[in-house]
């Protein structure tokens, strides 16, 4: 049995728990990161590509900005798709001047990876059968095992970092926590394509045949995403039948199109709307995913799980370098306020731009003149760009 003490121990190794161990080792707060994957996937998994201009700021602000900065890709605004016409929601104009910045997670999970190890502070992966406990008491544990040998942390708190599959929220007794949650009868199935992106900025369609939606990773990679079943069996779709199903839902009266080019990744997602209260448990701290999912329409994910560790980082530097606790007794009313904003806004892009099966069609000509309605009312517009561009981080 190999024992180790920390202050924080942190189960995941996503951008919640990367950038909380970030944070941390900035004010000088030790931290054990623990992953049950390997190195390699945690990079290559292909997720969430925006970054609200608040996620952008902190990325800088604290040192791992510097390739966002020359490869991020800065928009002023999105496009929004129906009938057969794009029409532009600009952002900066809108918001006094903030915007987006396109930039994989798999990117950000890199650039954090690779501060953690200048720090040599420790960061596992591979690591099996994790269980939390104690953490109704002054020193939680975790136990691991990792190259086949038990392992103990020892800590003052643990973050439960671990998304929507971990093993930190199972662990809190039921009875102490109320879950809300609704599941969506749509899927994402998405690419990513070697082709140049056609569009400069991203376009949300609602077509009569479902949701599209194009986004890009880089200048010669497109990504794009089709509205399908929850459940989407992927091996139904050849590369092909996937392309004729993009070009029928973007068919534009102008000619646009996305550019082909060779598919190099395709997955299917569900979507769900997840929210648990509260978002800490005696000395154990939810964050990100592993506390609320949000369906991806909205893009707020990932920013999301940045707010809350940017608030637990804080609450944790004032624990240590005060000695006082305020901050950690009010981290889940601060977060929750920004994720149920997040919420309804995910709720409403997903229910403006999905198709129902609606037998009547009322849905479908309800969410026409919705779309109308947003890009003719300039309060309407804003409202949309104010919620896209995300609250500031304060
Ligand atoms: P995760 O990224 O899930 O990280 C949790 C980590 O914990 C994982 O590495 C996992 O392997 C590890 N883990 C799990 N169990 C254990 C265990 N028992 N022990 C140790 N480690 C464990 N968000 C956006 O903001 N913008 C977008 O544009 C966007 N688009 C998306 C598109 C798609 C198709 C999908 C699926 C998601 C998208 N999201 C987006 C959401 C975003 O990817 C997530 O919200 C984000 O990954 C949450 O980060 P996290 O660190 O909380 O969780
Ligand atoms: C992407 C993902 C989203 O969920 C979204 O709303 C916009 C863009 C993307 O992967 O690029």
């Amino acid at each position: 049995m190999t024992r180790i003490r920390t202050q924080v121990g942190i189960v995941g190794a996503g951008p919640a728990g990367l950038f909380l161990g970030h944070l941390l080792h900035l004010e000088g707060i030790d931290s054990i990161i623990i992953e049950n994957r390997a190195r390699e996937y945690v990079i290559e998994r292909v997720r969430a590509g925006v970054l609200e201009q608040g996620t952008v700021d902190l990325m800088i602000e604290t040192g791992v900005g510097e390739r966002l900065r020359r490869e991020g890709m800065r928009h002023g605004g999105v496009q929004l798709a129906f009938q057969g016409r794009r029409h532009r929601i600009d952002f900066e104009e809108l918001t006094g001047g903030r915007s987006i910045t396109i930039y994989g997670q798999n990117e950000v999970v890199k650039d954090l990876i690779a501060a953690r190890c200048v720090t040599e502070r420790p960061l596992y992966y591979d690591v099996e059968d994790v269980a939390v406990t104690d953490f109704d008491t002054p020193k939680p544990l975790i136990r691991f095992r990792l190259t086949g040998k038990e392992h103990e942390i020892r800590c003052d708190f643990v973050a439960g970092c671990d998304g929507s599959h971990g093993v930190c929220r199972p662990g809190i007794p039921a009875s102490r926590l109320c879950v809300y949650e609704r599941e969506y009868p749509f899927g994402w199935l998405g690419i990513l394509a070697r082709a140049a992106p056609s569009s400069d900025e991203l376009v949300y369609a609602l077509h009569e045949r479902g949701f599209a939606l194009f986004s890009m990773r880089s200048p010669t990679v497109t990504r794009l995403y089709l509205q399908c079943a929850p459940d989407e069996d992927l091996g139904r779709w050849s590369d092909e039948a996937i392309w004729a199903e993009l070009m029928e839902r973007f068919n534009m009266s102008d000619g646009w199109r996305p550019n082909r080019g060779e598919i190099a990744q395709k997955s299917v997602t569900g979507m769900r709307s997840v929210v648990v209260e509260p978002m800490r448990h005696g000395r154990l701290f939810l964050a990100g995913d592993a506390a609320h999912i949000v369906p991806p329409t909205g893009a707020k994910g990932m920013n999301l799980a940045v707010a809350d560790v940017r608030i637990l980082s804080r609450a944790l530097a004032q624990y240590y370098q005060q000695g006082r606790g305020d901050l950690l007794e009010t981290y889940s009313d601060r977060c929750l306020l920004r994720v149920w904003r997040a919420q309804r806004f995910s709720w409403w892009m997903t229910s403006m731009l999905h198709r129902s099966r609606d037998g009547s069609g009322f849905d479908y000509r309800r969410q026409i003149a919705e779309l109308d309605y947003v890009i003719t009312s300039r309060a309407a517009m804003t409202s949309l760009a104010e919620s896209y561009v995300g609250m500031a981080l304060g």
